[in-house]
């Protein structure tokens, strides 16, 4: 086979079926306005949910950090790179979701890939909701059990599953709040049917933390439980967190298996001691903060019902995430745009990261954003939903 040939081909079908991806860099940070190519757009697709990616205090939390622990942790966790900061981090999220332990990985894609891989074995089951963040997906090729997935959001499905399997050990992993829809699993359902058949929960709430439950403790706290037990749950702190890392919390028992044998953890530098700082500044915002929390719900209702009466079909979801369904990945491309020449930004989002023809605009609201802003997004989708398809 020829390389070029083979690569140019590949390259050149992605651009004929509009499915071409690139970056657009950013020239100011993370914020409701940003700026880019000498041009200013309302950002509504960024996952800064509460507002806190260039918080004053976080980015005072990073530059006294830099000052007093340098900038790289030069070393895996379990060498010599597990600094202070990394320690008191996880003492302090595992209080904050009511876990025994936390256990931080550089990302939450890494901490998706290490769970089922420490926990699973040949002959074990892998249990996933169809519509799984690809993290979670890709956690299955690292460990040996088998698949199974089930219909999005059935948890009859997931119990049937579950009861019928022979499988010496069971784990079902679901994303907590669906990032590409917005709607969220079927928590309690899946607690009782894992907990019924002696299966573990994982539950991804990479979009739920800091942003529901009481204080922010995130979707497991919404439902008076807590990752102890048979539950364990990972959230990343690059959302709502406004930093970059993940967590995996839960009982003593499971963390220690996960720090001994997650190989995403084990072979990877630690992350710089900084971001440990900035998340720490980030939590005791998050916790004490609430009115974040109230104005972004407050914003959430406001463009729901804004949407409905415009006659705009936002796929139902009560979260920061609110999709428009478009259909074609050129339809989506070509509202992207539309959106894009009024100062809006929305990257459309297509297959593969969503099944073909459910390509999206993936709305994301965050507390940052003011009722003009809102008002200015809702009269351009307004155009948008006119234009002749
Ligand atoms: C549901 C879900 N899980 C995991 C991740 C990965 O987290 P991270 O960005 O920290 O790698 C993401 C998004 O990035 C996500 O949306």
């Amino acid at each position: 086979m020829h390389w070029r040939q083979e690569l140019q081909r590949q390259q050149a079908a992605r651009r004929d079926q509009h499915l071409w991806r690139h970056c657009q860099p950013l020239d100011s940070p993370q914020s409701a306005e940003v700026r880019s190519q000498g041009k200013t757009f309302l950002n509504f697709c960024s996952n800064d949910y509460l507002g806190l990616a260039n918080h004053p205090k976080l980015r005072q939390a990073a530059h006294h950090a830099i000052d007093q622990w340098g900038c790289g942790a030069a070393a895996a966790h379990l060498v010599c790179g597990h600094m202070t900061p990394h320690q008191d981090l996880e003492h302090r999220l595992a209080d904050f979701v009511g876990a025994e332990r936390a256990l931080l990985f550089s990302t939450g894609y890494m901490a998706n890939l290490g769970i089922p891989q420490s926990l699973l074995q040949r002959g074990d089951l892998l249990i996933e909701d169809r519509l799984n963040h690809a993290s979670l997906i890709d956690a299955a090729h690292l460990c040996r059990a088998t698949l199974r997935r089930y219909p999005h959001r059935d948890h009859q499905r997931a119990a049937q599953l579950l009861t019928t399997s022979q499988a010496p050990r069971k784990l079902l992993s679901t994303d907590a709040l669906f990032s590409m829809d917005g709607d969220r699993a079927p928590i309690a359902h899946l607690n009782a049917a894992t907990q019924k058949s002696h299966a573990l929960l994982l539950l991804d709430d990479a979009h739920g933390f800091g942003v529901l439950g009481p204080c922010g403790a995130g979707s497991y706290a919404e439902q008076n439980l807590t990752p102890s037990g048979h539950r364990l749950l990972l959230a990343t702190l690059g959302k709502a967190a406004g930093g970059f890392g993940a967590f995996v919390a839960g009982d003593a028992l499971y963390i220690d298996q996960l720090r001994q044998h997650a190989r995403p953890y084990l072979y990877t530098t630690a992350p710089p001691p900084a971001l440990a700082a900035t998340a720490l500044a980030a939590l005791k915002l998050i916790a004490t903060e609430s009115w974040r929390r109230d104005k972004l719900h407050e914003s959430i209702h406001y463009f729901r019902t804004q949407a409905a009466k415009r006659g705009l079909k936002l796929l139902p979801s009560e979260t920061p995430i609110q999709p428009l369904l478009l259909g074609t990945a050129a339809r989506a491309l070509q509202a992207s745009r539309q959106l894009a020449d009024q100062g809006i930004w929305v990257t459309a989002i297509r297959p593969p990261t969503v099944p073909p023809n459910t390509a999206r605009l993936r709305i994301t609201l965050t507390t940052a954003h003011t009722q003009p802003h809102l008002n200015h997004l809702l009269t351009a989708l307004t155009q948008l939903n006119q234009t002749p398809q």
